[in-house]
């Protein structure tokens, strides 16, 4: 398992500092921008990702949930390892998204809502590093995982093959279900309420990790 902690529900004051308190435990920093459009929330935008890219070497995992990921993908500063996730639902078409994308040398990631048909995303199966599932509407931290994202994360495996894409998925994930997402294939969990919202964040990734049936310290 490779863990991807959500700081949509971090204290934004003193961000770098609640990232760092657990940096070595976890694989990504997973950064949720939302532009009130796409989705009816509003965060933040490359000013924020880019200031904290200089700070902290992990790979960073940034979710668009916004209309133009193609037009905006280029004013964020990313490396090879860093992944880029735009939706398929999103005004600017997936082939425009994954070129803008790549053409910044990081990794171009597909997301889909829960509702939306798996198929959709198939075409482009070939073209992504990277697929996340959504296992709550996006918009908001904190909500109900929705457990019939099992069988997509099930469907999307089956679908990979040979590809060397990595399925990521995202909402709802704390000690309680995180085996079960692991076991129907997950290779990336994207968890922030169970991390950010716990008194202790550091001691919810391990406890993160236990659940897991991988113990770190
Ligand atoms: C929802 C976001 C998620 C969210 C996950 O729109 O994409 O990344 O922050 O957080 P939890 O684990 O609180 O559902
Ligand atoms: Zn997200």
């Amino acid at each position: 398992m490779q863990l991807s902690p959500s700081i949509l529900n971090a204290d934004f004051s003193c961000l770098l500092e609640a990232i760092e308190r657990i940096v070595d435990l976890v694989d990504y920093i997973h950064f949720d921008v939302m532009d009130g459009s796409f989705v009816p929330n509003l965060t933040f935008g490359p000013p924020l990702v880019n200031s904290l890219r200089k700070k902290i070497s992990l790979p960073f995992d940034i979710h668009l949930m916004i209309d133009r990921p193609a037009f905006y993908a280029p004013y964020f500063q990313v490396g090879p390892e860093d992944v880029l996730t735009f939706h398929v639902e999103a005004l600017d078409s997936p082939h425009e998204a994954i070129s803008a994308i790549r053409k910044l040398g990081c990794r171009p990631g597909i997301s889909l809502r829960p509702r939306t048909p798996l198929s959709l995303v198939l075409p482009y199966l070939d073209l992504v590093d990277w697929v996340l599932v959504m296992s709550v509407e996006p918009g908001f931290g904190g909500q109900k995982f929705m457990p019939e994202s099992l069988e997509r994360i099930r469907a999307l495996c089956k679908e990979r093959g040979s590809r060397g894409f990595l399925i990521a998925v995202d909402g709802g994930i704390g000690p309680d279900n995180i085996r079960a997402v692991l076991d129907a294939g997950a290779d990336v969990v994207v968890v922030g309420a169970a991390i950010f919202r716990a008194p202790d964040p550091r001691e919810a990734v391990r406890r993160l990790w236990e659940a897991a049936g991988h113990p770190r310290s």
